[in-house]
């Protein structure tokens, strides 16, 4: 068996910006328009009228600020409220696999890796630009592997914890030498921005992670000393949205459950306990004391949440340094939160030092990933 080890992590950042008092301007605008539109109907009781959001309740509830997105004028255009992305030939890159490009030259540079290094792509993220070919073929493809293999997989906000752990169990196994782990998150497609309860939580972004070999490093590595996984059904968070639609009767249609929906309490006061809980005895497995922690690098979806398993772990209320948010930038960004945290957050670490990356959504499901710096 071989020890794995992450060596090089990348974040490509869109370029676009929606702050919450434009996010909040532009639904106001929608919720407006709709209400004019739909004037009669609500008069009659038939229809409810929508609500104003609100920037301070926003932050208020979630932590977040802003958000990053790949086209911003298409989400804040009342009268469409989700991203326009031009058409694509079959012979162009598709939107994922651009992106993962980007975060995966970062990644592989910091690694002081080549393409033709890699023996393996997964492209672990909460949706796919289409069903098929696998996107990570095309992103092996797009970054020039020689050889290899490439497959998607999808655990929605825990794709990249579970991502490490396929990754990580490869490298021990010997059935790859390298591998390139990628998050596109285009989270913009999925999110309804036209519901005051969610429009708020998501951004976009890649991120991307080579796990090699500990003996094959070439600078400083954190190795992988275990992952825990876990999943638990549930209808709390879920989208409808796949390849069965056109069958059913009213399928096509502009239907609320073919975006992310959520029931954001519920998930709140489930799914912490089930995260503190797997993080507690997964660290006591390893004989590890939470107050040997140097850092954890949690899933961003609410800072709230964030603050309670943090606390809850530690049995006291961790630093800002023991427990980095990146949620007031990015928002929730699914599967590349903690990669992000991770990525941004572990500069200062030195040679055995240790940290956990951890992630939860939908599923539920949960992923807690133990590292420790070397070399
Ligand atoms: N602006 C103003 N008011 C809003 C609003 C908005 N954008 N969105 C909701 N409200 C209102 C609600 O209608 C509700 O009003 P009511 O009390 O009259 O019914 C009130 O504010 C409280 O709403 P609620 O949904 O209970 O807020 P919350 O404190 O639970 O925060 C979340 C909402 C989504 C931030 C929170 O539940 C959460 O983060 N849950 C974790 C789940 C998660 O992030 N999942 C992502 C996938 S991992």
């Amino acid at each position: 068996m071989y020890q794995p080890a992450i060596t090089g992590s990348g974040v490509f950042t869109p370029s676009e910006i929606i702050t919450n008092d434009e996010l909040v301007a532009a639904f106001n605008a929608h919720a407006d328009l709709f209400n004019q539109q739909n004037a009669d109907a609500i008069a009659a009781g038939e229809v409810e009228a929508k609500p104003q959001s609100n920037a301070d309740f926003i932050f208020a509830a979630s932590g977040i600020e802003q958000r990053y997105v790949l086209e911003k004028e298409g989400v804040l255009d009342p009268a469409r409220m989700y991203p326009r992305f031009r058409e694509r030939s079959d012979d162009e890159p598709s939107l994922m696999a651009e992106i993962a490009v980007k975060a995966a030259k970062i990644a592989l540079e910091q690694a002081g890796r080549d393409a033709r290094d890699i023996d393996a792509v997964i492209c672990a993220a909460s949706n796919m630009e289409r069903a098929y070919p696998a996107m990570a073929v095309e992103i092996q493809q797009e970054i020039g592997m020689e050889g290899g293999f490439a497959f998607d997989m999808n655990v929605a906000c825990s794709s990249a914890t579970f991502g490490l752990q396929q990754a990580a169990d490869m490298i021990r196994s010997g059935s790859a030498r390298t591998v390139l782990m990628v998050n596109p998150e285009i989270t913009s497609g999925h999110l309804e921005w036209r519901d005051r309860d969610c429009h708020f939580i998501f951004g976009d972004v890649c991120t991307a992670v080579v796990v090699e070999r500990a003996e094959d490093a070439k600078g400083a590595r954190f190795d992988i000393l275990d992952t825990r996984l876990l999943t638990q059904f549930s209808n709390n968070i879920r989208n409808n949205n796949g390849f069965l639609r056109r069958t059913r009767p009213h399928g096509m249609e502009d239907r609320r459950d073919m975006q992310f929906m959520q029931e954001g309490r519920k998930v709140f006061k489930q799914v912490v306990p089930i995260v503190a809980e797997l993080m507690t005895a997964h660290l006591a497995d390893n004989d590890i004391a939470p107050g040997d922690l140097k850092r954890m690098w949690l899933h961003q979806a609410n800072k709230s949440m964030n603050d309670l398993i943090g606390k809850k772990v530690m049995g006291r209320e961790p630093t800002r340094e023991e427990q980095p948010n990146i949620l007031q930038d990015y928002a929730n960004t699914s599967s590349a939160g903690s990669i992000i945290a991770f990525s941004k957050h572990s500069d200062d670490f030195e040679p055995g030092d240790l940290g956990v990356i951890c992630s939860f959504g939908a599923g539920y499901s949960v992923g807690s990933v133990i590292v420790r710096r070397a070399g």
